[in-house]
C-alpha cells in the first residue's frame, strides 16, 4: 500500500530511500493548487503498466474511474461494474504510481443504499485497494454519504453534472445544465457538496460559463470534462485522449496520439513477419 510522506513527520527519516521521498499529491496539495492557480493534471487508468506512465509523466491524480465498465470490460455503461472490479483494477494502478494520489471511483449502488453502506465500502476501497480516496456521483442526495465519509476521514470527491450512472434516469449523454433551474442546481450542489466535506468536484459535460460560475463559488477545485477551461483541473478518459477507444469522439477529447492506428500497425507488420518466415530471425533465435 502506498504511504503519504508528505503528510509524515518522519518522512525525511525514511532509511529505505537515498534520495528525498518523492512528495505524494494530497487534498491538502490540491487545495493549495487551486489557491496558487495551478492547474490539476487528471487521467484515469486501470492498470500499473499505464499508472506508472501517468505518474512519470507528471499526473497529479490517477482516477480509477468506473468507465473501466466501457474501456476495459467492453459494457455499454457503467451500471455492471462492481466493488470487486474497482477494488482490483485500484490494487493495480497503485503498484504503479508513486506520486499521483490515486482515487478509486464508487461503483453503482455501493454508495446509495444508505450512509452506512457508503462508508463500509469506501473503507475498503482505502484499506483493501489503496486508495487516498473515493469519488461519488451526485449532488444534494450523496450529501449524507459523503458527510459520514469524509468525518471517518476518507477523502470524497465528487461528481456533478452528466453523471453516468444515472443514464437510465437521462435517456442521454446529452451536456445538463443548459437550463436556469438544472443550472442553478448544480451551484447549489456544489455548495452541498463543499459543505459536507467533498475534497473536489468534478464536472462533467456542461457549459463553461456553469462551470467557471461552479468554480468560483467554491473553495475546493473543480476538475473539468468538457467543462471549459475555467475549472482548477482537467480530466480525460486516459484511452480516449491517446486515440485507442474508437467510435467515440465527443468535442470535449482532445486526441493526443492515435494508439489505435498505431497498435494496428505493427500488429499487422508482426502478422506479416511471421507469416512470410521473418520473425524470428537468427539474432532473436538462442
Ligand atoms: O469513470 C470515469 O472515468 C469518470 C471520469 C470520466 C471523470 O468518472
Amino acid at each position: 500500500m502506498n504511504s503519504h510522506p508528505e503528510e509524515r513527520p518522519d518522512a525525511e527519516n525514511d532509511r529505505h530511500t537515498h534520495s528525498a521521498p518523492l512528495r505524494r499529491v494530497t487534498t491538502r496539495r490540491l487545495i493549495e493548487m487551486k489557491k496558487k492557480g495551478t492547474k490539476i493534471v487528471c487521467l484515469t487508468a486501470y492498470d500499473a503498466l499505464i499508472g506508472r506512465v501517468l505518474d512519470e509523466a507528471g499526473v497529479d491524480v490517477i482516477l480509477v474511474g468506473d468507465s473501466l465498465g466501457n474501456v476495459v470490460q467492453g459494457h455499454e455503461t457503467t451500471i455492471p461494474v462492481t466493488l470487486e472490479d474497482i477494488i482490483y483494477h485500484t490494487r493495480a494502478v497503485n503498484r504503479g504510481v508513486k506520486r499521483a494520489m490515486v482515487i478509486a471511483d464508487m461503483p453503482f449502488m455501493s454508495y446509495q443504499v444508505s450512509p452506512e453502506e457508503a462508508f463500509r465500502n469506501a473503507g475498503r476501497l482505502l484499506k483493501e485497494a489503496g486508495a487516498s480516496a473515493v469519488k461519488v456521483e451526485g449532488g444534494e442526495r450523496v450529501a449524507d454519504a459523503v458527510s459520514r465519509m469524509t468525518e471517518a476521514g476518507i477523502p470524497v470527491m465528487a461528481h456533478l453534472g452528466l453523471t453516468p450512472q444515472s443514464i437510465h434516469q437521462f435517456g442521454s449523454y446529452r451536456v445538463r445544465g443548459t437550463d436556469d433551474a438544472e443550472a442553478d442546481r448544480i451551484v447549489r450542489d456544489a455548495k452541498i457538496l463543499e459543505e459536507a466535506g467533498a475534497f473536489a468536484i468534478v464536472l462533467e459535460k456542461i457549459p463553461a460559463d456553469l462551470a467557471a460560475k461552479v468554480t468560483s463559488s467554491v473553495n475546493i477545485p473543480t476538475i473539468g470534462i468538457g467543462a471549459g477551461a475555467e475549472c482548477d483541473g482537467q480530466i480525460l478518459v486516459y484511452t480516449d485522449m491517446l486515440g485507442l477507444t474508437v467510435d467515440f469522439n465527443p468535442r470535449f477529447v482532445r486526441q493526443y496520439e492515435n494508439l489505435y492506428e498505431r497498435i494496428h500497425t505493427a500488429v499487422t507488420r508482426y502478422g506479416d513477419d511471421i507469416r512470410q518466415r521473418n520473425f524470428p530471425n537468427t539474432d532473436e533465435s538462442y
